[in-house]
């Protein structure tokens, strides 16, 4: 008989279809009453196969459940407490997506400091012609990065910035054993020290508002925030303000506090680079991560064992 899965959040077709042809797996957004379907479905549920979320309410509904696969390799969203509590492993995606998140960090320094799409702006709207010149933006080759979060991503950030002749720092809450890289134990010193600030952290209740007014104000006016971790780790309002006084040079995000929701005053700055959470957003990675998902309630049902294990 077939593994029971229930799929929360629409995955990718791909995925999907082959949750469907190796599990008896619904997706509750096709329930007309996803309450009730729980409700009624729930007790006989093994397998959660989720786009990034599963809170406590849902776990607790699910009484027979013993495997959480989630797309995506941050894991705030879930309640992992609420899962240890039941021993319930949860699986995600890591390493396949390090190398396309690392390229949207560089390209956002690279855009931010040069003002490439700004620039374009510029030109598109035929102010190159009328106005002439897109005035003087900043160099990033052989300048300061300051990395928040030196593991799987952050180290390939760190090799890419390496090609560009960058003097790299790093902030962990411990220091790493294998890297020449140079760790600095106080975020607000990696900030004044460097001319670009990349975070790269965990989301959730330990990372909230790390960048706050005090760690902008330490980036100082020629300093560029670069956000490809989560929206929870910067105070957005102090950001908006930060950049609004002048106190930083200009930023880079990927992620917001309240997507998709961006502020309006980000928005309309030229010096802010802003896209739509698309870190691991290319057709290679995102196959990756859904084969992953599969493998992992794969891997848990046939050995017991998930391929890649968040907690
Ligand atoms: P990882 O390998 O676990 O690396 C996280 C790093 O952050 C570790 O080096 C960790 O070191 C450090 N860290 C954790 N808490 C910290 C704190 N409070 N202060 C300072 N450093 C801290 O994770 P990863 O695979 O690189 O992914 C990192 C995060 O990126 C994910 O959790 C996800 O939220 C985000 N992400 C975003 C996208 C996107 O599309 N934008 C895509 C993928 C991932 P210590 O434990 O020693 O402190
Ligand atoms: C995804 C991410 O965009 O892996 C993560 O933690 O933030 C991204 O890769 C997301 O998980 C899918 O919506």
């Amino acid at each position: 008989m077939k593994h029971k899965v229930l799929q929360y959040g629409k995955l990718m077709p791909s995925l999907e279809k082959q949750l469907t042809e190796a599990f008896d797996c619904k997706r509750l957004v096709d329930q007309a009453d996803a309450k009730a379907f729980v409700a009624a479905h729930g007790r006989e549920v093994v397998g959660l196969a989720t786009a990034g979320f599963a809170d406590a309410a849902l776990i607790d509904a699910l009484p027979s459940l013993k495997v959480i696969s989630s797309f995506g390799v941050g894991v705030d969203k879930i309640d992992l407490p609420a899962a240890a509590r039941r021993a319930i492993p949860v699986g995600n995606t890591p390493d396949v997506l390090n190398d396309c998140v690392a390229d949207l960090a560089i390209g956002l320094m690279i855009d931010v400091a040069r003002g490439i799409g700004a620039s374009e702006r510029h030109l598109r709207a035929g102010r190159w012609a009328s106005q002439g010149a897109y005035p003087l933006q900043r160099r990033m080759s052989g300048k300061k990065l300051g990395i928040v979060g030196l593991g799987r991503i952050g180290h390939e950030v760190a090799k890419r910035a390496l090609a560009f002749d960058m003097d790299i720092r790093y902030h962990n809450r411990r220091p790493v054993l294998d890297t020449s890289i140079a760790h600095e134990p106080s975020l607000a010193e990696l900030a004044r020290w460097c001319d670009f600030l990349l975070i790269i952290v965990p989301g959730g209740a330990a990372t909230q508002h790390l960048v706050n007014e005090a760690v902008l104000n330490a980036l100082g006016p020629k300093g560029f925030l670069i956000n490809v971790a989560r929206g929870s780790v910067v105070d957005e309002a102090a950001l908006v303000r930060a950049l609004q006084d002048g106190r930083i040079a200009g930023a880079g995000l990927d992620v917001f506090e309240h997507e998709p929701q961006v502020p309006a005053e980000l928005m309309a700055m030229d010096n802010v680079v802003l896209v739509p959470h698309i870190g691991s957003a290319t057709v290679e990675t995102r196959a990756a991560m859904a084969q992953r998902v599969f493998d992992n309630l794969k891997s848990y049902f046939d050995t017991g064992k998930l391929v890649s294990r968040a907690t």
